[in-house]
């Protein structure tokens, strides 16, 4: 059985999967890092590079490669779900909303090769591979993640970006679907155009 038929039948039986759920398909699909050649190499000056393994309407499955780079704080829009440490040590912050609008960092984690640690729904968190090791990471999110908002702390701004954009700022200026400006207790709205 291919990789891909080993997955969908496993993510197939998936509807509007609980946190538990979502858990318990990681740990049937039990992979391993062996079980993912040729990983993307992290292009330069981005903290990861992304591939997705499975999606279909409920779920959605992606591996990710990191560089040494830190990726910016960030939600997973509507979607709940679970990071697998493949490879490496995972360094986790993870941030609660102020009434600023900010978020602002409540505590950081180290996670290692072969931990499971849940991402909730609107929760912020941004990730680095820690002590330089070589960090990859498997993601199963519910439903397929859109309406992702990243956050620039230094410059009060907050994104929500495309779909096909990670967790940074985006560079181009069509992966920006809505740019939010925040200042103090002021939050204004700009609307991209396009
Ligand atoms: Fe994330």
């Amino acid at each position: 059985m291919t990789l891909t038929s080993r997955i969908k039948n496993v993510l197939d039986t998936l509807k509007s999967p609980s946190k538990a759920e979502l858990k318990e398909a990681l740990i049937k699909l039990d992979l391993n890092v062996d079980d993912l050649a040729q990983l993307p190499k992290p292009s330069n000056g981005k903290p990861y590079n992304r591939k997705l393994l499975y999606k279909n309407e409920e779920v959605e499955m992606l591996v990710m490669n990191w560089s040494q780079l830190e990726c910016a704080p960030h939600d997973h829009g509507g979607s709940h779900g679970w990071i697998q440490v493949l490879s490496g040590t995972s360094l986790n912050s993870v941030y609660e909303m102020t009434g600023s609008g900010l978020p602002a960092e409540l505590f950081h984690e180290y996670h290692h090769k072969g931990k499971h640690f849940y991402a909730p729904k609107k929760a912020v968190h941004k990730m680095k591979a820690s002590n330089n090791t070589d960090l990859v990471t498997l993601h199963l999110y519910s439903p397929p993640i859109t309406g992702m908002i990243v956050y620039d702390l230094q410059r009060c701004a907050a994104c929500v970006v495309s779909d096909d954009c990670g967790a940074w700022w985006p560079k181009e200026q069509f992966q920006k679907v809505k740019e939010i400006q925040i200042k103090k207790d002021i939050v204004t709205e700009e609307r991209n155009p396009n």
